[in-house]
Order: structure tokens, then sequence, then C-alpha cells
């Protein structure tokens, strides 16, 4: 796994904790339990009794998590599954959740691994695949959707203005087959003064990303799912990456404590430090919102 690089540093761990309050027993869930890094830190505060459920759809990242998790005091359960399913996960456990933890997006081994999550991997496929047994990676997007299929999932996702100069470029370059080729069709496609926009280039890489792994759909079933079975009292904490998913949180937890089953905790998203910025760049987007189950 790299040497001693870590697996992925923890974003925004202390407010992580300071909100989620693990303790004694009960289950807790980690829906992207990822290399492990935050739920080594919760683990370290529950007792015997209680049980981290850990989710991710990449076993990678499960080897990682059950290599850094071995020796904690509580019980752990690993599971390779969508966190969309964490509802019936939760119900083979007993059915009600002390707290939850959603970190979203790509982990930093993931970014590092050349299946084409970054953009600066010109060579790497384009694969953007978080389950590799999954059928639909991002080169079967670009090449084979209609033009207009492909410039709405630009706006959707990352709400691209280039969307449609883009996606004509792709549509006429085909077949697209490494990072780099997506990455000449973006320069290409866009006005002169925005060649060099590395802006522009993550929001097409990251519109894509999300299409292939339905983030968003995934996003709101399994908050809808968790929060449901959250106790009274039990905490959902979600670190959010970019606008897309960040909106959908903060609707959603809005709309349940209009609707009085969950309360607001933060009326507006906790952001990273800027001396976290410096010591871990990759945190620097992070949007960190909590609600608590009230009944
Ligand atoms: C930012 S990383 C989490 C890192 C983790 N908190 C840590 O400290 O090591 C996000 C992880 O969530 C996983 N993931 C994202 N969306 C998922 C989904 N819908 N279902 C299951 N796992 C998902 C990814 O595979 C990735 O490993």
């Amino acid at each position: 796994m790299g040497g001693d690089a870590p697996y992925h540093i923890p974003a925004m761990a202390g407010e992580v904790l300071e909100l989620l309050e693990p303790a004694n027993g009960g289950l807790w869930v980690d829906c992207t339990v990822g290399g492990g890094g935050h739920a080594a830190l919760i683990c370290a505060r529950l007792g015997p009794d209680a049980t981290l459920l850990g989710i991710d759809r990449d076993p990678l990242a499960l080897e990682a998590a059950a290599e850094r998790l071995k020796g904690c005091s509580c019980r752990v359960a690993l599971e390779r599954a969508h966190f969309s399913r964490a509802g019936d996960l939760v119900d083979r456990l007993g059915g009600s959740v002390s707290g939850a933890l959603w970190d979203l997006g790509v982990s930093s081994h993931q970014l590092d691994r050349g299946t084409g999550f970054s953009i600066r991997d010109l060579d790497a496929p384009l694969d953007m695949r978080q389950d590799p047994q999954q059928d639909l990676c991002a080169a079967d997007i670009v090449n084979r959707a209609g033009e207009k299929e492909i410039a709405d999932i630009l706006f959707r996702n990352s709400d691209e203005r280039f969307s449609r100069r883009i996606a004509a470029r792709i549509v006429r370059a085909r077949p697209l087959r490494t990072v780099g080729d997506l990455m000449r069709c973006v320069d290409e496609a866009l006005p002169a003064g925005y060649r060099t926009r590395d802006d522009v280039k993550r929001r097409v890489a990251q519109a894509l990303r999300m299409e292939v792994n339905r983030e968003l759909q995934e996003l709101r079933q399994s908050l809808e799912a968790v929060c449901q079975r959250l106790v009274p009292g039990g905490r959902a904490v979600v670190l959010s990456y970019h606008s897309g998913e960040d909106r959908l949180v903060k609707q959603f937890f809005r709309s349940a404590d209009r609707e009085g089953w969950l309360r607001v905790l933060t009326p507006r998203p906790l952001r990273p430090s800027e001396e976290e910025c410096r010591r871990n760049p990759r945190a620097r987007p992070a949007r960190l919102r909590a609600a608590e189950r009230v009944r």
C-alpha cells in the first residue's frame, strides 16, 4: 500500500469526533470506511459492547481498513457494498444506529492508483470505477452516450458552463481511451483564454466520476435509510467535497428538520482550518454538516 504513505489522511477528524460523540455501546456506521482513518479514531472511543460497521465498495479500501482496525477493542464488521444498501446491512445488525459518518468522494489511494480519478494521470484509462466489479466505466459514457446526454451529465453534475462545447468536441474525437484524450478535448473545446484552466478539467472529470459511480443517487438513498434508523440523540455527520453533494445533504437535513424528525446541528457547513489545509491540501474543499435524530 505504497510503503509507509498513509492510505488517506482523514479530513476534519477533530470536528467529526466532536459532532459524532462516539462512546460506549451501540452500532456506529462508517458508510465510507476507506482506509479506516476516521473509523480508527471512532473505534478508539468505543467500548467492547459497541460495533463499528464499515462499508466500502472498493475491495482495496476494505483490505486497508481491516489492517488498520486490527486490535480495536470494539467489534468491527466490514462490508463490501454500495452504501445505498446501508439500511439492509444495519437491519442485519439489529436495526438501530447510534451514529453515522459519510466521508464522500475519492480516497487519496484511489486518486493515486492510476485508474483515471486524477486529471494529472494522462496515460490512465478512462475507468473511474470505485467498484471494480461494476460494468459501467467512464470510457463507456464518453464513447457511447449521445452528445446531448454528455452535455447534460457535465452540466447536471458539475454546473459546467462549457458543457455543450466540450460534449461536441468529445463526440468528434471518439474513441477516447485515456484521461489525456479527455483533457485534450477539454483544451480544444474551451475559448483561448480558458485553455490552461484546470478547474474546468477537474469539473469535467468530477461530473463523469459522479455519473459512473451514481454518487448523488447513492447518497440520497443512504441518508434516508441510515437517518431513519438513528436512535433518538444519534447523529449523522457528512463530509462532502463539491457543491452538488453539499446541496443534497443540506436539503435533506433541512427538510427532515422541518418534518420534525432530525435537528440540524450545523446551520452553516463547517470548513477545515487553514492549518489543516496546509497540512493536507486534499481536505480544502471539505464541508461538514451534521444532524441529530429527535424522535
Ligand atoms: C474519502 S474516502 C474515505 C476515507 C476514510 N474516511 C478514511 O479516513 O480512510 C471515500 C471512500 O468512500 C467509498 N465510497 C464512496 N461512495 C461509496 C458508495 N456509494 N458506496 C460504498 N463506498 C463508497 C470510496 O470507495 C472511498 O474508499
